[in-house]
């Protein structure tokens, strides 16, 4: 099934692209086993690591919040991990601490389970953010960055969870990137539900980080709007108390899409407001669209992408297309998109709907592996 998806980060490979997100107090071993196996992540905690953060856990648990406090936290997280050896399901250890050190502990203890870390960048309360902690990491790039250099050093596969639209979004996701993390698991909260937009701009301001889409998922469709603006997984957390059936829900249904297309998180067209592989499904670029205006972002003129394009073609089926729009299939859409000119095409010359895709998939790394820079603010 790990290679159905072929989602690997370091040490861990996922069996899907789905996930279940922290929530402190509740998101157990127990609850884990109980809610969400089908997830190909499961994501445990947030962890309180030590004495100042327990002790705030305990402020914040007497106004009612659920948390997990302990006084032996290490030891807590520990059998955590061990109940959820025989799972297949990639755990992660969400956490929240005052110094790196308490981290790189945590990451030794998670590197030792095959689990990934996950950095608390997330958590607002007030008794947590005032002991730096939390979102307060991200006020301090230079902080974060320290952090996240250290819990590097123990060789564990680290997530940082942060929030949209406290700071800069496309700083952030580079510095993240940048200091070394794996996973970047981002909260898209808007005004109302999700913000695409951010998680797409992120997309297109990093390179290679693993990046998990993560706000009012509640179906395969809100999946699907993330996966087309570039995450690599969705996760859940609300409706997975109300609905426990949501990863099985997400799992089949990005499955089939996965063996109907081969790529379960194809972007939309740039001009549907997909992130940058869309360029793969752009068409020659003759007349105004959004096309040169993504171009222009990376740093690449309208001529070379066009040769860019004509070159990842040349000895390869998508070379063909008469009788398409512009003669060859470079330009062509999205498979998902009906047309009878291209499909006359791969019909004539035997290729599947799922052979052209996973061209395209191809191609759009090609055109990504030439971008001058990446997307920036003042881009
Ligand atoms: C009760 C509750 C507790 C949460 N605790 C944490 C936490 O400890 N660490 C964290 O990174 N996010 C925490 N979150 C945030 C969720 O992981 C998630 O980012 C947020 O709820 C948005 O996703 P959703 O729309 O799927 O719920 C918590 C959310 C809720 C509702
Ligand atoms: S080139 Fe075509 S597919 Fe791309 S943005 Fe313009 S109109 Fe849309
Ligand atoms: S032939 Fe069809 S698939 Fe190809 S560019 Fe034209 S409309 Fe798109």
């Amino acid at each position: 099934m790990s290679e159905f998806f072929d989602l690997n980060v370091g040490y861990v490979s996922f069996k899907n692209p789905v996930a279940l997100a922290s929530m402190a107090g509740i998101t157990d071993s127990e609850f884990a086993k109980k809610t969400a196996q089908d997830a190909g992540l499961i994501v445990i905690g947030g962890y309180n690591l030590d004495e100042e953060t327990n002790h705030a856990a305990k402020i914040m648990s007497g106004h009612g919040r659920k948390e997990f406090i302990s006084e032996e936290p290490m030891d807590l997280i520990e059998s955590e991990l061990l109940k959820l050896q025989d799972i297949n399901s990639v755990v992660a250890l969400n956490v929240r601490a005052v110094n790196a050190e308490t981290y790189m502990r945590a990451a030794l203890l998670a590197r030792k389970y095959n689990a990934v870390l996950e950095l608390d960048a997330h958590c607002r309360q007030p008794e947590i953010t005032s002991l730096g902690a939390g979102q307060e990491l991200v006020f301090d790039f230079g902080k974060l960055k320290g952090i996240i250099h250290k819990i590097k050093r123990t060789g564990v596969v680290l997530s940082v969870k942060v929030r949209s639209n406290v700071v800069n979004n496309l700083m952030l996701a580079q510095l993240i990137e940048e200091a070394g993390a794996d996973i970047l698991h981002f909260d898209a909260m808007g005004a109302q539900g999700s913000d695409l937009r951010s998680l797409k701009d992120v997309r297109d301001a990093t390179s290679k980080i693993f990046l998990i889409g993560n706000n009012s998922v509640h179906n395969f469709e809100d999946a699907q709007k993330m996966f087309g603006r570039g995450a690599d997984m969705v996760s859940v957390a609300r409706r997975a108390l109300e609905n426990p059936g949501i990863f099985n829900e997400i799992v089949s249904s990005t499955s089939a899409v996965q063996r109907q297309t081969g790529w379960y998180n194809a972007p939309k067209h740039i001009c549907g407001g997909g992130d940058l592989r869309g360029l793969t499904f752009c068409c020659l670029p003759v007349k105004p669209c959004v096309v040169h205006a993504a171009l222009k972002k990376i740093g690449m003129t309208a001529k070379e992408f066009a040769e860019i394009k004509l070159d990842f073609v040349k000895g390869t089926p998508l070379q063909y297309g008469e009788g398409t729009c512009f003669g060859t299939m470079a330009w062509c859409c999205k498979a998902t998109k009906p047309c009878f000119l291209r499909d006359n095409v791969l019909d004539a010359i035997g290729l599947s709907g799922v052979e052209y895709t996973l061209l395209k998939k191809r191609m759009a790394e090609h055109i990504l592996s030439h971008r001058k820079k990446l997307v920036s603010n003042d881009a």
